[in-house]
């Protein structure tokens, strides 16, 4: 059911943890699964995203795709940091399983929620990016397969 790399995520997350004084910190959840993902993000004065770590509360694929995210934008800049979707996170991984789709949005929104923390503490604005929603689930935002 879940591929080679789901499954090396899930058991060996990467950047698992917190940062302490992050430059942005985001919490997202899903209300059905009641699933919680939180992100942080260090960001350097070039707006160069230096580390990244996740907390998880939530199932096995929640915890993959936000080990594959936090490896997807490390490195990035905010503005490339943009362009990881929950496809951008689902394709790393070889795919989900449909019923696990919801789990990548988690992932991609805990990461919106932090640039946009982010952005409010440094009074910026972060072209593209809208005020994200706390209760994230495929309803409101139609997956991409
Ligand atoms: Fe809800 Fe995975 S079951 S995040």
């Amino acid at each position: 059911m879940y591929t080679e790399k789901v499954m090396d995520h899930f058991s060996n997350p990467r950047n698992m943890g917190e940062i302490e004084n992050a430059s942005g910190v985001g919490t997202v959840g899903n209300a059905k699964c009641g699933d919680i993902m939180r992100m942080y993000l260090d960001i350097d004065e070039n707006g160069v995203i230096k580390d990244c770590k996740f907390k998880t509360f939530g199932c096995g694929a929640a915890v993959a795709t936000s080990s594959m995210a936090t490896e997807l934008v490390k490195g990035k800049t905010v503005q490339e940091a943009l362009q990881v979707t929950n496809k951008t996170v689902m394709e790393a991984l070889d795919g989900l399983p449909p019923v696990k789709v919801h789990c990548s949005l988690l992932a991609e929104e805990a990461i919106h929620a932090a640039l946009w923390d982010y952005a409010e503490k440094n009074n910026i604005k972060i072209e593209g990016l809208s005020k994200p929603k706390e209760d994230i689930h495929e309803e409101e935002k139609e997956p991409e397969y």
